[in-house]
């Protein structure tokens, strides 16, 4: 007893009482390491186990260890599992056998199992561990909690430590947690207040296990050791984009119950990659030790991050979640899940360093491969004529690359057209000698490598960080609201959007392909979304896009937004096309008021739009003067041409007014817009003809019970309308069904009957003359929204 007490004393005097984290991580004694959930699967995999390498590495350092798996279950139930879970560890390659066969039986003797679930349970853990310092004369060093649980308990076990397990004064307490550390920015303030009213912030260690990566935790002093070649070109002058990605080849299977709560966002991108990005952009700390300086650092990036919406994120389901889900939650055949299983996100830093530099985040499951990896591609302005192959010619970038895919071990590769990079630290080598494989594009001999002379599991390096109270690899408070801050914006604007169904594995194809066009970022391809079998209950209104058939032509249908946005891409990959194969790309477009937000949405998000090499016709004209607000051309050219870099000579209006009078027939406009289309439009087939219906059927200019049989071979005509202005010019049957692609846009509840009746009747153009748009050797889609749909 007298003996304890001396020791305490010279301890608490060695101590002296300054630099207090500092100090504490010195003062030699007795640990005591208590796992809660000591006997799950985390445990199991990974905790032991670099619990055990710290021990090795302890050896002989004058601490002295007991360790504790604590769990739910009584002892005599729980004691067998522990061991078998501690018996399954192993020792590094540097450590002889007979030196591991006595580490490990001293670890096994040093452990025991604890049953903790009430606070008598802990009351009783903080005696035995006193009685044991006191029966042994030991100093107390520090007591470290591993929380491997769900999150929901951590702050009742909190509470419990604080009540009850507090260390004397002299000692450190170290609380571990693992994610989820909140649902979104309110449930992880509430947590981290609970948590608070518990535990300081210097006690509370959350983990996330990326941080602990060899290649994650070299980022920063990768950045410092070349500052010389990396302060010139990191920045929005050189660096073209950064990309950020897990990719993940598992499903969820067995995990559902928890991750469809959660999604990949949640899971991975709100966290891991999230993590990265700050390391990869945050300002230098000029004492990369001081981790307050770090943090503020870190702030900083989310300080000056770009909030993130809906035109910043696409997301995605591997197609075998659905029946997952509807059988480990227990749920019917027609229960939906939108919890999206991959995303990839679009995000801008809005200082000088970085404006306009695309930061992509992007993880999955189902995906082809497993790898993860960050890349800065640097621009490149060298051209080559000749010799593709010349090192000059090819991608500059740098890749932190964590592991597995193609190269199988961690690395930091530098391509050989950038600089080759210092070398200061004797845990990491030169690679020279590599099978032969090809990195993000680039043969492995393209770059300088370099990778740790040993691979060590991230849990284990974060084990020794948290013993040596080095906070830089975790998650502060403030850290984590920032974080959240940034990301539940965009999870509630993507609540009821629904993911891309994607196959998984290598028949993902380009499904999953992604392009950036300003600050938006959308899906490359306009594949089947989802089939109208797919649909289940129309009432959800959770579904963005899907396909299906109308009138057995193809049919896209979504709420209206959703449904201009992809009106206007299917547009802009047809003149895409169109300008590839023949430079030109022509378009006629109908007026009334249905095509507005699509003209809008053109004007304002299409800025890679092939506008000077497209000529805009009309597909019909009301004859007025062309500059009556009543005139589709004004229209077109208040909401649309007036925006875009367009040549006037590419447009073409109608020549509704000849010789000062209006759709004359001896006048002959018809004829002269005929003449015209025939001479610029190659077969007189446009590329592109947008349609609208009205509801007594009529598209273009022709209307039911009009001639709109008897044009003939004519292209153009001058028509009536039952409505005023009762006279029009417009595009014939027979203009329209030449055409390569024709789509028919149709929008708002006031359509819904009409609809519903187009989708049962036969064809007869005297009555529904937008039943005869049948192109003969192009392709209709109909572009139907949600409310003229479903009603
Ligand atoms: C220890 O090594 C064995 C054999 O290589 C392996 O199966 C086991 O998973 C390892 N244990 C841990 C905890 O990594
Ligand atoms: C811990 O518990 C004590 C009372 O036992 C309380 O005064 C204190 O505020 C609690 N929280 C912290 C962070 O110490
Ligand atoms: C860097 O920060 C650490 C931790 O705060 C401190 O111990 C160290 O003295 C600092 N180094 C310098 C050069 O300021
Ligand atoms: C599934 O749900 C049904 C109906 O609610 C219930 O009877 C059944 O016991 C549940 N099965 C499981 C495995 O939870
Ligand atoms: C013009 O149309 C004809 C017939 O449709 C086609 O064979 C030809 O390739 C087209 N020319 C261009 C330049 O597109
Ligand atoms: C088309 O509808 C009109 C008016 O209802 C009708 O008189 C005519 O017989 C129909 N034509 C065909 C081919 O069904």
């Amino acid at each position: 007893m007298s003996v304890t007490v001396f020791l305490l004393l010279v301890a608490l005097c060695a101590q002296g009482g300054n630099g207090q984290e500092g100090a504490e991580t010195q003062r030699r004694g007795h640990v005591s390491v208590i796992i809660v959930g000591g006997t799950g699967d985390l445990a199991k995999k990974y905790l032991w186990q670099g619990f055990f390498q710290l021990y090795v590495n302890q050896a002989g350092s004058g601490n002295t260890f007991s360790f504790y798996g604590g769990g739910l279950s009584p002892a005599d139930k729980a004691t067998p599992v522990l061991f078998d879970n501690l018996k399954a560890v192993n020792c590094s390659k540097d450590v002889s056998k007979e030196r591991c066969a006595l580490l490990k039986e001293q670890f096994l003797r040093l452990a025991k199992y604890r049953q903790l679930k009430t606070l008598e349970d802990y009351q009783g853990l903080g005696k035995h561990i006193e009685q044991q310092l006191q029966e042994e004369g030991m100093t107390e060093a520090g007591r470290l909690f591993y929380l491997s649980v769900p999150a929901f308990s951590y702050a009742d076990i909190a509470e419990k430590i604080n009540s009850s397990c507090r260390p004397p004064s002299g000692a450190w307490l170290r609380v571990v947690l693992e994610k989820p550390f909140g649902h979104d920015f309110r449930s992880a303030q509430v947590l981290a207040s609970q948590l608070g009213n518990s535990l300081k912030d210097k006690e509370m260690y959350r983990i996330d296990h990326y941080l602990g990566k060899q290649v994650v935790s070299k980022i920063l002093p990768f950045r410092i050791e070349n500052k010389k070649f990396l302060e010139p070109i990191w920045n929005r002058h050189h660096i073209e984009r950064v990309e950020i990605v897990l990719k993940e080849t598992l499903d969820c299977k067995g995990r559902i119950s928890f991750y469809d709560q959660y999604g990949v966002i949640r899971d991975v991108l709100q966290n891991h990659l999230t993590e990265v990005m700050t390391l990869l952009t945050m300002k230098l700390p000029v004492n990369i030790s001081n981790s307050e300086e770090v943090l503020q650092n870190k702030l900083q990036v989310f300080r000056f991050l770009l909030p993130l919406g809906k035109d910043q994120a696409v997301i995605g389901q591997y197609q075998a979640y659905k029946s997952e889900v509807q059988q480990e939650l227990n749920k019917t055949k027609d229960h939906v899940s939108l919890t999206p299983t991959f995303a990839a996100v679009l995000a801008h830093i809005d200082d000088p360093q970085y404006e306009g530099v695309p930061v992509l985040l992007m993880s999955g499951k189902m995906l082809d491969e497993r790898v993860g990896y960050a890349r800065i591609l640097f621009k490149n302005d060298v051209f080559c004529l000749q010799n593709h192959n010349s090192v000059h010619c090819k991608p500059k970038q740098i890749v932190f690359y964590f592991g597995h895919g193609n190269l199988q071990y961690p690395a930091i590769l530098v391509s050989k057209n950038l600089f080759k990079p210092a070398l200061t630290d004797n845990e990491w080598k030169e690679v020279t000698e590599h099978k032969d494989v090809t990195v993000l594009g680039l043969p492995i001999s393209d770059y300088y490598v370099q990778t740790p002379i040993q691979q060590r599991e991230a849990y284990a390096e974060l084990i020794s960080h948290i013993f040596a109270g080095d906070k830089n690899s975790f998650i502060s408070t403030e850290n984590l609201l920032a974080s959240w801050g940034l990301w539940t914006p965009l999870l509630s604007g993507l609540g009821s959007s629904f993911p891309r169904i994607y196959p998984g594995g290598a028949d993902n194809g380009d499904l999953l392909n992604v392009q950036v066009k300003g600050k938006d970022i959308s899906y490359i391809s306009k594949e089947v979304i989802i089939g109208l079998d797919q649909m289940g209950d129309t009432s959800a209104r959770g579904f963005q896009v899907m396909q299906g058939k109308f009138r057995s032509a193809d049919m896209v249908s979504a709420w209206t937004e959703e449904l201009v946005e992809r009106l206007a891409a299917d547009m802009q990959e047809a003149a895409e096309t169109a300008v590839r194969d023949g430079g030109v790309f022509h378009l006629a477009l109908s007026g009334g008021s249905s095509p507005l937000a699509l003209f809008h949405r053109l004007a304002l998000h299409h800025f890679t739009f092939p506008w000077s090499n497209t000529h805009v016709w009309m597909v019909d004209e009301r004859c007025v003067p062309l500059t009556e607000p009543e005139s589709n051309f004004r229209n077109l050219h208040d909401h649309l041409l007036q925006h875009v870099r367009i040549p006037y000579y590419n447009i073409h209006p109608m020549p509704v007014q000849l010789n000062q009078r209006l759709c004359v027939e001896e006048d002959g406009g018809a004829q002269l817009y005929e003449k015209e289309l025939s001479k610029l439009v190659n077969d007189s087939r446009f590329h592109f003809v947008l349609l609208g219906v009205g509801y007594d059927g009529h598209t273009a200019s022709l209307f039911p019970g009009g001639k709109v049989n008897e044009h003939g071979k004519t292209l153009v005509a001058l028509t009536e309308s039952p409505a005023k202005p009762h006279q029009r010019m417009s595009l014939t049957f027979n203009a329209i069904n030449r055409a390569h692609r024709v789509a028919v846009l149709v929008m708002g509840k006031s359509k819904h009957e009409m609809v519903t009746q187009l989708s049962r009747i036969k064809d007869n153009t005297t009555k529904w003359p937008v039943t005869g748009v049948k192109p003969a050797n192009g392709r209709l889609v109909w572009y139907i929204d949600y409310d003229a749909l479903l009603g």
